[in-house]
């Protein structure tokens, strides 16, 4: 059976939480309840507490059961939060990180889906500073129903009524199918960039950051599927529950991907691999006394390419990125193709709004058939969550 926690925070719409409540035990979900301090002045946790079966959390001290912390051990039993209502102030606690009662040290702590829908007078729902609040949310990749025009409790008509119940859990129903569409599905991820040495203290390199690939694992983590990340050098922390494969240079990344092939669904190969190498690595540092006047180059093995030749399974989808400076379109198919990719994600990364080192990106998603989605621009998280969507209608496709 599938827990949720629903947070209830004070809104007069408080009310409907129980509804809410019911309709998700309708659909077969097991349902905890989280209030804050001033939503237990509406409604007595008690009500929440016989509706769901499970004592209503409020405190953050004195909720422990044994030697567990209920907001650690219940974040890693939550296959969604959903909080309805939500108050302008727990969205501000939300987008800050604030973490001063259970509700808001249970956001941070988990890594589930969160959904949030929001209910407060007009004035508060359309004050820049909550629609800031909730753009930043979003772009960390919390999903929102958003409040309807209606007749609101301060007996005016305004924007800042809660969505309908039916909309909340058709959403979450939604959500929660989602956080196990990859189930069973074993998926390696590339990411960063690779270091061709020169000696032990030079290497050629590039300007991946591998926030794109770090994303994208974490994404295909949350919707249940088995990750293996092989990573180029980074300064990321990588998502908990990767498998994760440290590599330096192109050749080590290449022995890792093939060696992880067989058995796997999906091969998004995020990482920026360097195409050139030097001939040779010195085994100690070279002197500028006695350094050669020139120092060779040659071509990495390509990956993807390497890839068609290998023991795969049948069905896998292979990705591949397109790094570009101009002419994206055009050159990515052309890589598409050359490469027999399924999926190719196609960057700009002329623009320093976008692509290498930043959180954000607009990049074109150009399938088989020719299908180009453009993103526009949006954090990788976001970006992240569409290459998702395409890769299972691709898995589907092909299975
Ligand atoms: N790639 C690879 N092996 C390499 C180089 C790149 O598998 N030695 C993969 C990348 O991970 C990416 C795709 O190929 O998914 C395209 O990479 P990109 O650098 O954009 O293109 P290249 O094939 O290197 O071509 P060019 O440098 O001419 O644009």
């Amino acid at each position: 059976m599938k827990k949720i926690v629903l947070g209830v925070t004070s809104s007069i719409s408080i009310y409907k939480a129980c509804e809410i409540l019911r309709r998700f035990q309708d659909n077969g979900i097991q349902v905890q309840v989280i209030m804050t301090r001033n939503a237990t002045r509406l409604i007595s946790p008690q009500l929440f507490s016989a509706l769901s079966g499970c004592k209503t959390l409020v405190d953050l001290f004195g909720e422990d059961d044994g030697d567990r912390i209920a907001h650690v051990s219940l974040a890693e039993e939550a296959s969604l939060l959903v909080v309805a209502p939500a108050t302008a102030n727990i969205i501000a606690k939300f987008a800050s990180g604030v973490a001063d009662d259970f509700l808001s040290t249970f956001y941070t702590s988990v890594r589930c889906r969160v959904l949030i829908a929001p209910a407060m007078n007009e004035a508060m729902y359309l004050h820049p500073q909550t629609q800031a609040n909730i753009r930043k949310l979003r772009g960390l990749g919390v999903e929102f129903v958003l409040p309807e025009k209606g007749y609101l409790a301060c007996k005016e008509e305004g924007w800042g009524r809660l969505a309908t119940p039916n909309e909340i859990i058709e959403r979450g129903m939604e959500l929660l199918r989602k956080s196990e569409s990859l189930r069973r599905k074993r998926i390696v991820v590339t990411a960063g960039p690779t270091r061709e040495p020169l000696d032990p203290v030079r290497f050629l390199s590039n300007r991946s950051s591998g926030k794109m690939g770090y994303e994208l694992a974490a994404e295909a983590l949350r919707r249940g599927g088995e990750v293996v990340l092989i990573s180029g050098p980074t300064a990321l922390i990588p998502p908990a529950k990767a498998t994760v494969i440290n590599v330096q240079t192109a050749a080590e990344m290449a022995r890792e991907v093939y060696k992880n092939l067989p058995g796997t669904d999906v091969l998004v190969m995020a990482a920026a691999v360097s195409d050139f190498r030097f001939e040779s690595a010195a085994p100690q540092k070279i002197k500028k006394s006695n350094a050669p006047a020139k120092v060779g180059i040659v071509r990495t093995e390509d990956i993807l390419t390497g890839v068609r030749r290998k023991k795969r399974k049948k069905g896998l989808v292979v990705v591949g990125f397109a790094a570009e400076t101009e002419d994206v379109r055009r050159n990515a198919l052309a890589k598409l193709r050359e490469k027999e990719l399924e999926l190719i994600v196609a960057n700009d990364v002329s623009s320093r709004e976008t692509g290498f080192e930043s959180d954000f990106n607009q990049v074109l998603l150009i399938d088989k058939r020719g299908v180009v989605t453009d993103t526009g621009r949006l954090t990788k998280r976001e970006i992240s969550r569409l290459i998702m969507d395409k890769i299972e209608d691709l898995l589907e496709r092909k299975n």
